[in-house]
């Protein structure tokens, strides 16, 4: 991304504001003559705690080089713990942009009062430098597969379920009493993140054709020991199939 010349290009960035407070400020800031930059498109969401990691990653593949998510301070979410779902899901969604291999800073989330229209302007010019500085978002190369895997990934049950019941887990516990701190919870959210999102990749390879483990290991970037671990689970789970053995290494076909 560094070596793309962008003199002279502008870079495209959605916000996602809460209705109570951000979409407020952003109201005052137009009434008040804030002035900031016109490269914001706006989607008004009820809460910032809406707004899905899925949106986020579409963003991308739909040509946004940055995106904004902007809520409620914590503790004046109308919803009383939204703002704190979204922390979740935010901090989520950048390590799978890690993962991915787009610059986590392209994602930003943050809080604006209604009354703040003044730091919303300051926010949106401040973003809208950086991702100037970072450039435009190069989807070439793989990088629109391995984003469609990161949607499937955080759209997916497993993901769902650990994002949906991080807080109560970290705050109530389980169905046995058993809390976890949340570097406990971190590190369990993000092995699930990362096995998903590896057999996402694989799901995906292997739609354009059958594929042996040598290949796939290379396009995912892992040792075949590890890709096939990946494999044995795909295919218990009747996803993919064996085809045949190229030589002594196998050879998966997609299932469906
Ligand atoms: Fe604004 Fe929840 S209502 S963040």
């Amino acid at each position: 991304m560094g070596e793309i010349n962008h003199r002279g290009w502008e870079p495209r960035i959605l916000g996602f504001l809460c209705n109570w407070c951000s979409y407020a400020g952003a109201d005052l800031a137009g009434i008040s003559r804030f002035q900031y930059p016109p490269n914001l498109r706006v989607i008004r969401t009820m809460c910032s705690a809406r707004v899905d990691p899925a949106f986020i990653i579409q963003a991308f593949l739909s040509g946004f080089d940055g995106v904004m998510v902007l809520g409620c301070h914590l503790g004046d979410c109308h919803y009383i713990i939204g703002n704190y779902h979204a922390q979740i899901k935010m901090r989520m969604t950048k390590r799978l942009l890690e993962i991915v291999g787009v610059n986590p800073d392209r994602l930003y989330l943050d809080w604006v009062s209604a009354a703040e229209g003044e730091r919303f302007a300051q926010l949106v010019t401040k973003f809208t430098r950086e991702m100037e500085e970072i450039g435009p978002l190069n989807r070439g190369g793989a990088l629109s597969q391995r984003l469609q895997a990161a949607k499937m990934t955080v759209e997916g049950e497993r993901i769902r379920w650990l994002v949906g019941k991080g807080l109560s887990i970290m705050e109530e516990g389980n169905v046995f009493g058993q809390k976890i701190s949340p570097k406990e919870f971190e590190t369990l959210l993000y092995t699930a993140l990362w096995d998903e999102y590896v057999k996402n990749r694989i799901a995906l390879l292997l739609e354009e054709g059958p594929k042996s483990v040598r290949e796939i290991a290379t396009a995912i970037g892992l040792s075949q020991e590890a890709t096939s671990s990946y494999l044995v689970d795909l295919e218990e789970g009747g996803d993919i199939a064996l085809l045949c053995f190229e030589g002594r290494t196998p050879k998966y076909r997609k299932v469906g």
